[in-house]
């Protein structure tokens, strides 16, 4: 057997937690050794199980399940995956149901992957990997996955994974088994894909994705999210290339997109020679702009110009005597995608770090009326649901705390918008946490009147846990072991009242 085709055998059976992942790692070379590697690496099981190793107690009113999506390797079938986006969706459910936890979780088996075991080697290209080039194989565009492995929904009685680069993947809320490719009872068309994260409004029941065409006629396309399962468009704006729009903001009556200068290269991209990450192009002496849409689908877009800057994630947003205001993360420069290539890297270059930037638009002048700058290395800002599009009080994000390891985040922050200031927990040496998910308590209480659920991940017992803090004082109500080790991931959502099939 040769040294490829021994450490292909090897990672194979690694992803599929036959082997300890130690053993995976020594076949493949030294690993990073830092937080941020140890808490994202490859899954080591996968099943369900009742979680009794608990600490303090779980509420016995909270009732449903949080799901999580992740990429779920460091390494596919001999190859170390370079790129923080890269790995096959792994998706986890915490349901919770009168103090009980039950947690399942697996591998996303869509068909590329089932191939992809099925045939013992790595045949699509990941976002930031190449595929290894054979020479039986015609020279040609490297081949994609779509992986569902950046964020999870309910909607229309299935879970929806989700990638921004495909359609979405439907998955079984119970067993967590994938269903299908996803487009909307047909009202997706082929060549746009569905974002990562789309907007859900409790107070309307309304919900609105998009999706940036791919191919000739390059454009953003908004569409509300019926209750029929169906989309419907509402807006089609045109792009100059294909810009990469991650996230969005809801107000009462708009939609706003903050998009910064990023775009893909596709000729680079279908000549075959690179990455959707290698291809991913930031130029600086464009401006970030601020797309703002009505949620009715009427009138014409308004573009608002700010200086180069680079986003991924948004908070709140709401409007004021015809201003908008919102919360966002931006960083300058093109650091942060730098850093997020650098994942399997020894170490990890010095990049800005992303900041809480409130913006306060003026619709009228087409202008930025006020601009704060807040705390600095935060990201995953999350809110109480409840308060979409309002002026709410508090935002919650997650902060990096190690400097040389600005992938991890060590901290929760709470920022008050409305006295200033923060509070903040974690901190704990060697732990690292995911984004926060806000549940409330019912559907009509206060902001405080809630749970924060957050996974993370601790290097002394190489295990995940998942803590529920009250959301008035921050104090943790229970933390749960799993015994496992799961990839942190990005981002997750609780869903009421759905439950994992227990063990
Ligand atoms: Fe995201």
């Amino acid at each position: 057997m040769t040294r490829r085709r021994f450490g292909h055998l090897v990672a194979g059976l690694g992803a599929l937690g036959f082997l300890e992942p130690q053993f995976v790692a020594r076949a493949l070379g030294p690993a990073p050794d830092r937080l941020s590697w140890r808490a994202f690496r490859t899954a080591t099981a996968e099943g369900h199980w009742q979680l009794t190793d608990i600490e303090g107690e779980v509420p016995r009113d909270l009732h449903g399940t949080l799901y999580r999506v992740a990429p779920g390797q460091s390494e596919n079938h001999g190859v170390r995956l370079r790129h923080f986006f890269d790995g096959d969706a792994f998706v986890s459910g915490f349901s919770f149901r009168e103090g009980r936890v039950d947690l399942r979780s697996a591998f996303v088996a869509t068909p590329e992957r089932e191939e992809e075991l099925a045939a013992g080697r790595m045949i699509y290209s990941e976002f930031g990997t190449a595929a290894p080039k054979r020479e039986d194989s015609p020279a040609g565009p490297l081949r994609f996955k779509n992986q569902p492995n950046v964020n999870v929904i309910h909607y229309d009685g299935r879970l929806l994974g989700l990638s921004e680069g495909g359609h979405p993947t439907a998955i079984d809320p119970a067993t967590l088994s994938y269903q299908d490719r996803w487009n909307f009872k047909g009202s997706l068309p082929l060549f746009v894909p569905f974002t990562a994260h789309p907007k859900f409004d409790p107070k309307t029941g309304e919900a609105f994705g998009y999706g940036v065409t791919q191919g000739p006629g390059t454009a953003l396309t908004v569409f509300r999210m019926e209750p029929d399962g169906k989309l419907h468009k509402l807006h089609q704006v045109p792009q100059a290339g294909y810009h990469m729009i991650h996230d969005m903001l809801l107000t009462t009556n708009h939609l706003v997109f903050v998009i910064p200068p990023v775009r893909i290269d596709m000729a680079m991209l279908f000549a075959g020679e690179a990455t959707v990450a290698e291809a991913l192009r930031y130029f600086e002496s464009e401006p970030t702009r601020i797309l703002v849409l009505r949620r009715d689908g009427s009138g014409e877009p308004i573009v608002i110009e700010q200086p180069a800057t680079m986003v991924f994630h948004n908070g709140n947003a709401y409007e004021q005597d015809g201003r908008i205001v919102l919360d966002t993360i931006l960083s300058p420069g093109d650091g942060a995608l730098e850093l997020l290539h650098a994942h399997a890297s020894d170490r990890l270059p010095e990049v800005a770090p992303p900041r809480v930037v409130r913006l306060e638009l003026n619709l009228e002048k087409r202008s930025v009326a006020l601009r704060s700058e807040g705390e600095e290395e935060q990201e995953f800002p999350r809110f109480d649901s409840r308060r979409s599009g309002e002026n709410a009080r508090y935002l919650y994000t997650m902060e990096s705390g190690i400097r040389d390891d600005p992938l991890v985040a060590t901290h929760l922050v709470r920022h008050d918008l409305h006295e200033g200031g923060t509070a903040r927990i974690g901190g704990t040496e060697g732990r690292a946490l995911g984004e926060t998910v806000f549940v409330p308590r019912a559907s009509d209480g206060d902001e405080t009147d809630g749970w924060l659920l957050l996974q993370g991940y601790d290097t002394e017992r190489d295990e995940n846990f998942l803590e529920i803090r009250d959301a008035g004082t921050l104090d943790l109500a229970a933390r749960v072991w799993t015994a496992q080790h799961f990839p942190l991931g990005f981002h997750g959502n609780f869903v009421p009242d759905v439950f994992v099939a227990s063990a």
